[in-house]
């Protein structure tokens, strides 16, 4: 069928024609939101799951839905080895921006300014001794035009900082009568010291009933990267795990953009979509593509879907898993290999691996022959790099899924 009215949108971050599935989490969401401006006391939310399941996505509705209500709302995505001190006051500065106009006394607002470049441009001492002097002041130019004031959020020490500016920020939004949102995609790259001033800075601000929260997303790991940090965090935040589509959404997905483009899918269309799909958000969208570009005409049949599979796995392959598997080195590559065979379960496809399933380290290691601290580097690189993840000690599984499918196909 005609490819400019192909609906469908394979990618990452990129809008679907469809949010399938995820009312419950926006019913949440809104009733957060409420709850908060009502001053009552309500947890920052945490979205995990695994690649590809719509975190972005449901991360940028959210936002937007928190704009409808008025808030004040910012967004980072973090990356390993960088601080948040830069990206949080951008984001912040961005959602007081969102409230100044409503704000009757502009001068609070440029108070908070002042203080928010003071923290922006406070760079943080390295850690550990011996580290290189702290230097006062950046050379960094945040882009505010106050001058920077002194004496607030610009100790040096993240965590004094960021709760003394979250808490000004706050302030600022209970002034206009809403609320602040802060959202951090790829949160479980957030250092270790950041993660735990942002936990400090959010157990403090449920303490005092203030309208901030965060609203992170990250991989399955995340509540482990939290728990590290701070003990307390279990009970801090609100986890919600972002899952494949049950068959349900997922037909939605594929049949409410095509209905608006008059195209309709025969029952045993959908039924082999969804089987080849397993639900994933990325892989409906990537087989839905392929398929709409192959059929002939209305209604799409099985016998579509079949010719265009290959045509939609030849994509995935490149895009989805080779560009992640291409990161890795060689011996990350033999480690991955070994937990892409452990995790077929009686040497079946459909095993394990299709679940998810985490696999023991100690198993990978006796697979390779090795004595398992000397693979600690690559797990903990192939960690860093987000290829995998360990939910739980002493186990590790993929963060893509059919990641071990896909390498089980692949000639070593
Ligand atoms: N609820 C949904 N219904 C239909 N399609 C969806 C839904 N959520 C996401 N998608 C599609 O799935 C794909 C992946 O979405 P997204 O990039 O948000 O995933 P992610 O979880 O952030 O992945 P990663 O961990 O790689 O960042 C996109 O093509 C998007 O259009
Ligand atoms: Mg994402």
């Amino acid at each position: 069928m005609y490819p400019v009215r192909n609906p469908y949108a394979p990618g990452a971050g990129q809008r679907p024609p469809e949010l399938a599935g995820r009312g419950r989490e926006l019913d949440v969401f809104d009733v957060v939101l409420e709850r908060i401006a009502r001053g009552r006391p309500e947890r920052s939310l945490m979205l995990t799951g695994l690649r590809g399941v719509g975190k972005t996505v449901l991360l940028n509705t959210l936002r937007s839905e928190a704009i409808s209500h008025l808030w004040g709302t910012g967004k980072i995505e973090a990356r390993p080895d960088q601080s948040l001190r830069r990206p949080i006051a951008a984001a912040l500065h961005m959602a007081v921006r969102e409230l100044a106009p409503r704000h009757r006394a502009p001068d609070r607002i440029d108070a908070f300014l002042g203080v928010l470049k003071a923290f922006a441009q406070r760079s943080t001492p390295p850690s550990g001794r011996g580290g290189a002097a702290p230097k006062l002041r950046d050379r960094w130019q945040p882009g505010i035009d106050v001058p920077a004031s002194s004496g607030r959020a610009d100790s040096g020490d993240i965590e004094i900082d960021l709760v003394e500016l979250l808490s000004d920020a706050a302030a600022v939004a209970t002034d206009v009568g809403t609320g602040i949102a802060v959202f951090i995609d790829e949160m479980q790259d957030v250092g270790a010291e950041d993660v735990s001033a942002l936990c400090a800075a959010c157990h403090e601000l449920s303490q005092l009933g203030a309208p901030l929260i965060v609203v992170g997303a990250g991989l399955p790991h995340l509540p482990a990267v939290l728990s590290a940090a701070k003990s307390y965090s279990e009970r801090l935040y609100r986890y919600q795990r972002i899952d494949r589509l049950d068959r349900i959404a997922a037909d939605q997905a594929l049949c409410a953009p095509a209905e608006r483009e008059e195209v309709e899918y025969e029952q045993k269309a959908l039924d082999l979509l969804y089987e080849k799909s397993g639900g994933y958000p990325y892989f409906v969208q990537a087989y839905g593509k392929a398929t709409w570009d192959h059929a002939p005409r209305s209604p799409i049949t099985a016998a579509d879907v079949r010719v265009a599979a290959p045509e939609a796995e030849a994509e995935l392959a490149v895009g989805f898993f080779g560009s992640r598997f291409e990161r890795a080195t060689p011996a990350e590559r033999e480690y991955m290999r070994a937990m892409a065979t452990l995790a077929l379960v009686d040497g079946e496809e459909g095993g394990r691996d299709d679940m998810d399933a985490a696999v023991p380290t100690a198993e990978i290691a006796r697979a390779l022959g090795r004595k398992p601290a000397s693979l600690s580097p690559a797990r903990d690189a192939l960690i860093k790099k987000g290829l995998i993840y360990s939910g739980e000690r002493g186990t590790v599984a993929f963060t893509v899924p059919h990641f071990g499918r896909y390498l089980r196909t692949q000639p070593a």
